[in-house]
């Protein structure tokens, strides 16, 4: 059998099958190119130009039996193969970090334009780094910037530091396991951050494939506002006077909004998908930050 006929038999079994799309894969066919990638061991562009390639009958019967997992299981097919792309790079992932699927993916690419020019920008922070992809791939595409990778699980972080040596960045990249702000010490050019911020209630009714996802990677407190406002109420003192925070809140957008009347978020734009990051330089945060705060002394005790 020929890979094309594999694809074909693959496609259509994962298609008329209950399963979500939507963790760093967006369609049966994007599940169906990793799966191959892992199987035949070969990278995407590879995987393009081998329609007319014998498949044989061993890797054909480890195809159907991925196939079969992720349908019967409804286990995200990067927890299968065991890697996700994003960025244009491969991270090593499985069920210790959330599966890499971030619009920070276009602003990398963008260089953070027109808020930053990035041959000025040297010291990052990636907080919540999970994978480690958003702080390793800023490391991997801007080659003089020094990046702090910080998450609260020891766990995401033996993820994050084995995607930092796979990507040869580990001359470039700290990591940090810190609550939030707890440990970090430095002052930062550009600080990003996808922290969680789903609610409990909305967790509880996402599909079944986010259950394979960590809760502590998702959920935050207060309708999933509290970890993001708490990002932003300490965010100025750890940004250089030219320094921007990006935080990514997806489809919490409008809730946060509302939370802070006052303050007039900036939503960037996105050519490719996705929504819900913000931006702010630190004159701003220093500005809103009674609201930040107010919003957290009101809401914790
Ligand atoms: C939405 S995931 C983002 C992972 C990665 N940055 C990405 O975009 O794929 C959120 C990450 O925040 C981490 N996290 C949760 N609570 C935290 C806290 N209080 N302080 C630091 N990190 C936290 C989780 O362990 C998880 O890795």
């Amino acid at each position: 059998m020929h890979l094309s006929e594999l694809f074909k038999q693959l496609l259509r079994k994962l298609s008329q099958a209950d399963v979500y799309f939507g963790q760093g894969t967006v369609s049966a066919e994007d599940d169906v190119v990793l799966l191959l990638m892992a199987v035949l061991v070969v990278d995407f562009e590879t995987l393009n130009t081998m329609a007319h390639h014998p498949v044989s009958k061993k890797q054909q019967a480890q195809a159907h039996e991925l196939m079969a997992k992720r349908i019967q299981l409804k286990r995200p097919m990067s927890y299968l193969v065991g890697f996700a792309l994003f960025a244009g790079l491969t991270f090593a992932v499985d069920e210790r970090v959330l599966i890499p699927r971030s619009p920070f993916a276009e602003l990398i690419d963008r260089g953070f334009r027109p808020y930053l020019d990035m041959t000025q920008v040297n010291q990052v922070l990636d907080l919540c780094t999970g994978s480690g992809c958003i702080g390793l791939a800023i490391a991997h595409y801007y080659q003089h910037s020094h990046v702090d990778l910080a998450d609260i699980s020891s766990e995401a972080l033996q993820v994050a530091a084995s995607n930092t040596r796979q990507l040869n960045l580990s001359s470039r990249c700290t990591l940090i396991e810190s609550d939030l702000w707890q440990n970090i010490e430095g002052t930062y050019d550009l600080i990003v951050t996808n922290p969680p911020y789903v609610g409990d209630d909305e967790h509880a009714d996402l599909p079944v494939e986010f259950s394979h996802e960590p809760d502590m990677a998702l959920v935050s407190p207060l309708n999933g506002l509290l970890l993001p406002i708490k990002i932003l109420a300490a965010a100025a003192q750890y940004l250089n006077t030219d320094g921007y925070l990006f935080l990514e809140v997806g489809y919490s957008d409008s809730s946060l909004q509302s939370a802070l009347p006052e303050v007039p978020f900036q939503w960037l734009e996105f050519n490719h998908g996705g929504q819900g990051i913000c931006v702010f330089n630190r004159q701003d945060l220093i500005k809103y930050q009674p609201y930040f705060k107010a919003f957290i002394a009101l809401h914790v005790s």
